[in-house]
């Protein structure tokens, strides 16, 4: 087999009592764009610090091509770095700032005032090497820091955040541009970022942090469908959580009693089995369904509201236990004709799509 490209090794990294990351291991392929993506704490940033030389972990390694980084300093690692505030050096203009890099590693002039142009290309700002930055929006400013963590050809690219300060739509435009020249170039891109929707529609894989360790590594689609703990199925794509015991297991499935007398089988099962049986079955919206005659493994709920969504509509409801379960259905689907607020109704779904987690 060959070796991966870049290799995060059981990293670890405390503060005193504090733990940022307590194990991070994961491989990644050279062109792969790998998005960590997690709440507010759960180690992003601090395991990017890392593989950029700015902290030194407490424990385990990183190799690139083999070897191992952590005696080589920050600056000699090749490594570009996008930050979430503009850092850009405010007296430079844009030529300038792009240029840095190379001058640094004493270019020639000529190389210089070539690399910049490209550069300057790649993130669409031609023309602007004259400006200042702080006559630039947001947006163009990020692209500037783009070029310029771009500009020596690192192999790896290092993104924390970068998009945060945007708004909305400054955000979807430069993500669309991102993806580009991560087409474009080839480059091994590890982005930081909080945002499910930025993550999916980025990555190649996503890392899910929570707690200073990785929950779960894969697809979009594949995190989304098979999520492997509760944290994961409750970040990637809506979920409603509905308590649930385990009456018998085999083979990761489950059959499981929801209260009232409802009973499922076939339900994947994830978590060690638990003396109590108690567990938490997940129901994506868009995967239940709503009928209005009595269905034996239906769940029974009562409408709270339906709200009109573009091309769904959602329907709420809740069990007589008072837990809030959320239905999305197409617009036009048969079951919304004439549903009302009040009315009690049954809640179906594929078992195969619903997973369950002790
Ligand atoms: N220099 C430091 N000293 C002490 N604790 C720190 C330090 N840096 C980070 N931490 C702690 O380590 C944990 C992880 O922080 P980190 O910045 O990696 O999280 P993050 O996932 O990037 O979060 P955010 O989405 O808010 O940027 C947090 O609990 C944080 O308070
Ligand atoms: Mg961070």
């Amino acid at each position: 087999m060959t070796k991966p490209f870049l290799s995060i090794r059981g990293i670890r990294k405390s503060y005193g009592s504090v733990t940022a990351v307590k194990n991070v291991s994961m491989d990644i392929a050279k062109g792969e764009f790998m998005t960590f993506l997690g709440p507010s704490g759960s180690g992003k940033s601090t395991t990017l610090y890392i593989l950029a030389g700015f902290q030194d972990p407490t424990g385990g390694d990183i190799l690139l091509k083999g070897q191992s980084l952590l005696s080589t300093p920050s600056h000699k690692r090749n490594i570009g770095m996008v930050f979430q505030r503009y850092t850009l050096f405010p007296h430079l203009t844009v030529g300038e700032n792009v240029a840095f890099p190379l001058r640094i590693r004493r270019r020639p002039q000529a190389e210089i005032a070539e690399r910049v142009k490209a550069a300057l290309k790649l993130v669409r700002l031609e023309g602007f090497e004259d400006r200042k930055p702080a006559l630039m929006s947001g947006g163009q400013q990020q692209r500037v820091a783009l070029a310029r963590a771009l500009v020596y050809n690192p192999p790896v690219l290092l993104m924390d955040e970068p998009l945060s300060a945007l708004d909305k739509k400054l955000r979807e435009e430069i993500q669309f541009e991102i993806r580009r020249i991560h087409q474009e170039t080839g480059v091994t891109i590890l982005y930081v970022t909080h945002d499910q929707e930025e993550a999916l529609r980025l990555s190649d894989r996503i890392a899910v942090f929570s707690q200073g360790e990785i929950d779960q590594i894969g697809t979009g689609p594949e995190l989304y469908s098979n999520p492997a703990t509760r944290f994961v199925a409750g970040f990637i794509g809506d979920s409603n959580f509905l308590d649930a015991t385990v009456v018998a297991r085999e083979g990761g499935k489950a059959q499981l009693s929801l209260g009232n007398g409802a009973m499922v089988e076939g339900v994947p099962l994830h978590g060690p089995s638990s003396a109590n049986g108690k567990a938490s079955l997940m129901l994506r919206p868009e995967r239940l369904s709503l009928s209005r005659a009595s269905v034996p493994s239906g769940i029974a709920v009562t409408v709270r509201d339906i709200t009109f969504l573009g091309n769904n509509i959602e329907v709420s409801t809740a069990t007589a236990a008072g837990v809030d379960l959320a239905v999305r259905l197409p617009f036009g689907h048969e079951a919304i004709s004439s549903l009302a607020r009040g009315e009690e109704v049954w809640l179906t779904f594929d078992t195969a799509s619903a997973h369950a987690f002790v």
